[in-house]
């Protein structure tokens, strides 16, 4: 069996995410969710507040867990018998970093990390930008999932 890890903000989750996630839990036999807790920016939503939405997202795929972590992720990999780590890219700019972070990772522990290419028609979507564009009063109904546009305006308002 192999187990799949997606680590990530998700602050918010948006549709890139989502898709990402679904084919990730496609090819793999167990795929792990895992919201960072304490990103280095200040979150919107709380970590149980980003496992929540992510649990709701994912309610129909048996093979999907959410969790949220502290500290480094190759930790909580190895606590949940990790085989892969999954990262979605979306452009060659996501490249420099997600490499850096991917050879740091392996070395840190010897996970491996393989990287799926985001569906064009979300390559340009980012939480920050989703935050940005429905703070100043932007409608993000079609970049978000239904449960998330519900709670991002339930906080915006
Ligand atoms: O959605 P993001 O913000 O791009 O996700 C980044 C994340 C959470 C995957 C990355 O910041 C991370 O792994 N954080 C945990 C701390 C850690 O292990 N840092 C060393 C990375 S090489």
């Amino acid at each position: 069996m192999t187990t799949a890890l997606c680590p990530g903000s998700f602050d918010p989750p948006t549709n890139g995410h989502v898709d990402v996630i679904r084919r990730c839990a496609a090819h793999f036999d167990r795929l792990v969710v895992a919201v960072v807790a304490n990103p280095s920016k200040s979150p919107l939503f709380s970590s149980a507040e980003r496992v929540e939405l992510l649990s709701s997202i994912t309610d129909d795929l048996d093979n999907v867990e959410v969790a949220s972590f502290e500290g480094l992720l190759v930790d909580f990999a190895r606590s949940r018998g990790v085989d892969v780590i999954v990262k979605g890219l979306r452009a060659v700019s996501d490249f420099d970093y997600e490499l850096q972070m991917a050879q740091m990772n392996h070395t840190l522990s010897g996970v491996d990390t393989v990287f799926i290419p985001t569906a064009p028609e979300w390559s340009f979507l980012s939480s920050t930008l989703v935050r940005e564009v429905a703070r100043l009063g932007g409608d993000v109904a079609s970049l978000v999932p239904e449960v998330v546009m519900e709670t991002l305006k339930e906080r915006l308002t």
